[in-house]
């Protein structure tokens, strides 16, 4: 074997190595995170195997999930006094009037499709403000359920109304609160048609 021959051939056997190992990460990379290029910074978004998203049913989901049981299917037949009567229980920290007070909390006037975390001058914590967006039904009815899933750092310490009759009621009041409140969406009216409305 001439001396140049071996030289090629020690060359070519790295390049072969070379290619290999670049290879086989290739293709691991490719696996694991779908694309080459997506892995430079381990992104992992983007798992190898898809991880199976189990979606919640579809009345939880136009609730605006959390396993939460929409009460928007109830607004319609629910009362604005029976609202008015449940309304106590935020009474010690909301007022609803127009131009009512704020206290502990804002006043809750013409709250309903309001920007979140942003009505009448009160200071609310950055995890309300972080929910971003405005209240659409979907979200107060999340909100008053559970304050803490929406918000997990918000400082309304109100354990939340589990029953959808009182959550339905409520808001019912909050729209006679509002000078011009949305409709109520269609999707929830029929939960079990309505995919996830979206926010
Ligand atoms: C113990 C006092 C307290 C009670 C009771 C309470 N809240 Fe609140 N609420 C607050 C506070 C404080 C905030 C501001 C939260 C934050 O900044 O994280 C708030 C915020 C809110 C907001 C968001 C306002 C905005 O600016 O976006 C809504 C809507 C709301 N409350 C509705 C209710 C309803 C409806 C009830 C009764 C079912 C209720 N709250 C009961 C204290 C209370």
């Amino acid at each position: 074997m001439s001396k140049s021959l071996l030289w090629e051939t020690v060359v070519a056997a790295f390049w072969l190595a070379f290619l290999t190992i670049l290879g086989v990460n290739l293709v691991g990379n490719y696996v694991m995170y779908g694309s080459p290029v997506e892995s430079e910074h381990g992104k992992l978004e983007k798992f190898g195997y898809p991880i199976e998203v189990v979606e919640a049913a579809p009345e939880a989901a136009a609730g605006g999930g959390g396993g939460l049981v929409s009460s928007l299917p109830l607004v319609a037949a629910a009362s604005a006094e029976e609202g008015a009567g449940v309304f106590k229980k935020c009474g010690s920290c909301h007022t609803a009037e127009a131009g009512g007070a704020n206290k502990t909390g804002p006043n809750l006037h013409n709250i309903i499709g309001a920007e979140i975390a942003n009505h009448n001058g009160f200071k609310t914590t950055e995890s309300l403000n972080g929910i971003g967006g405005n209240w659409t039904y979907e979200k107060i009815d999340d909100y008053i359920e559970n304050p803490k899933r929406l918000a997990p750092k918000g400082s309304m310490s109100f354990a939340g109304l589990k029953k959808p009759q009182d959550r339905a009621a409520v808001i019912k009041f909050l729209m006679s609160q509002s000078e011009n409140p949305p409709p109520i969406p269609a999707a929830a009216e029929t939960p079990a048609a309505a995919p996830a409305a979206p926010n």
